[in-house]
């Protein structure tokens, strides 16, 4: 494993900590999130944990999972014990851009029914403004996406709709697109996304804002919580 890989198993290890037997866990999507599935299902095996039930954010989480053999569930309106999810950027007050992963929309609905929404990731997410490194992913309906670019454009320095390998629109588990939009300048959170939200054609957006409850961060030799 590289050290970068290291790192983010540190951080999934530390949020893991929090999940204990009985409790219903938001499985995250992405690289980070994987080590707190994988620690999960190693836990479950080992008797370490019991009566687990996991509502994964993304097919690919699901498919980890029912690997594993985390037991799946929908999410109901009893919502999940706690939430375990990676992030693209983190700032010490805990506001979060994610969706590089293309998830965001179910990863913030499972967030916002979570009585613990953990953040996890290395050194690399902490950032002093949101905007700073990671584009700004933004989930449209398919119809008339050109025309809800054209909106988002008014947003954002620049805009481009997400490719996938074979270089055709990327498309999410929801079946829509994303366009990740590059800020460019310190911009304030809450105004952006009050008008992403109130975007026709929009879906969701990558701004966690006043969400997640605790962060681990993991540096060369240590993982450091923020909350
Ligand atoms: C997926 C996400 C991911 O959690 C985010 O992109 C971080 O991914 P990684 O842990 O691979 O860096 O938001 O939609």
């Amino acid at each position: 494993m590289t050290d970068l890989e290291i790192r983010k198993q540190q951080a999934a290890h530390r949020a893991i900590e929090h999940v204990k037997s009985g409790m219903i866990v938001g499985l995250g999507t992405g690289s980070t999130a994987r080590h707190a599935i994988a620690a999960i299902g190693q836990k479950l095996s080992r008797g370490e944990l019991r009566n687990i039930k996991g509502v994964p954010t993304s097919a690919a989480s699901k498919a980890q999972a029912v690997s594993l053999g985390i037991p799946i569930i929908e999410l109901g309106p009893g919502g999940v014990d706690v939430a375990i999810d990676g992030m693209d950027e983190v700032t010490p007050e805990l506001d979060a851009i994610k969706g590089l992963g293309g998830a965001l929309t179910r990863e913030k609905i499972v967030a916002s029914h979570a009585k613990v929404f953990i953040l996890i990731g290395d050194e690399r997410k902490l950032v002093s403004y949101l905007g700073e490194r990671s584009a700004l992913p933004v989930e449209v309906i398919p119809f008339a996406w050109e025309a809800t670019q054209f909106t988002l454009a008014g947003f954002a320095e620049a805009l481009v709709p997400r490719k996938n390998e074979c270089d055709k629109l990327f498309m999410t588990d929801n079946g829509n697109y994303i366009i990740d939009l590059t800020l460019g300048e310190q911009r304030d959170p809450q105004q952006l996304n009050c008008e992403l939200s109130c975007t026709p054609g929009v879906v969701d957006h990558g701004l966690f804002l006043g969400m997640a409850d605790l962060a681990y961060i993991a540096y060369e030799n240590r993982v450091e919580e923020l909350s």
